[in-house]
């Protein structure tokens, strides 16, 4: 049985990259697909690498950049003002790919446009999480930090709209992909590097 490879077909930079763009938008869409919960790696205190899974939210290819949502006294949120430098880790273990993004974050809040769109798109039982207690304190016994009366069923318009202060949009920008392909006939390996004015670089890599 043949199998099937992907150095049986000659690819290009801009092929590789219109597959990473592909399994992005897909992963914003489908909650199913693997790009749907990436690892997301900020900077603690300073020096130590902070990791956790997120929801991608948006994607957008010109100029390249990622969102997610987080509730606004999250640690991450004081890790990201104290350094924007973040990274995403993301696999698809069936395409067998996966993509290190490096980017710049910046926070939205109420009143930014961006904050305004992602909060009206946020259905209301999600908005539950932005109602309830900011995550990452410490409590004497096992809460789930949610308000009593919303702990099985999804807040109403009203009651939801008490968590839109605390909801908060981070969206990255993508300063570079590293993109490794996992492959019976050897692996490949590739770099995207996005400059100031839009344009961007490309490398090969040895995996
Ligand atoms: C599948 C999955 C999806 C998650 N999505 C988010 C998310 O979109 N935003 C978020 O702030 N936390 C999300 N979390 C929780 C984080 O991983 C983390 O536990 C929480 O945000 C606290 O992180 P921090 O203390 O580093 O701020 C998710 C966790 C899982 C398992």
């Amino acid at each position: 049985m043949k199998v099937e490879s992907i150095w049986d077909k000659p690819q290009s930079h801009g092929e590789i990259l219109k597959k990473i763009w592909k399994h992005l938008d897909l992963g914003v869409l489908e909650r199913e697909h693997p790009f749907h919960t990436p690892v997301l790696g900020t900077v603690a205190g300073g020096c130590t690498p902070s990791l956790r899974v997120v929801v991608l939210r948006r994607f957008w290819r010109r100029p390249p950049a990622l969102a997610f949502h987080t509730h606004f006294s999250a640690p991450k949120i004081k890790e990201i003002q104290s350094n924007p430098n973040i990274s995403f880790a993301f696999y698809h273990p069936q395409k067998k790919f996966q993509l290190r993004v490096k980017g710049k974050a910046t926070i939205h809040t109420d009143g930014d446009e961006l904050h305004e769109e992602q909060w009206l798109a946020t259905e209301f039982f999600s908005r539950r999480c932005y109602v309830g207690e900011a995550p990452s304190q410490i409590s004497k016994k096992a809460v789930s930090g949610l308000p009593e009366e919303i702990v099985d069923r999804a807040p109403n318009k009203e009651e939801s709209e008490a968590g839109k202060a605390n909801f908060v949009v981070v969206s990255s920008t993508i300063d570079s992909i590293d993109c490794l392909e996992l492959d019976v006939k050897g692996n490949r390996r590739s770099l995207f590097t996005w400059k100031e004015n839009g344009e961007f670089a490309t490398d090969w890599l040895t995996p």
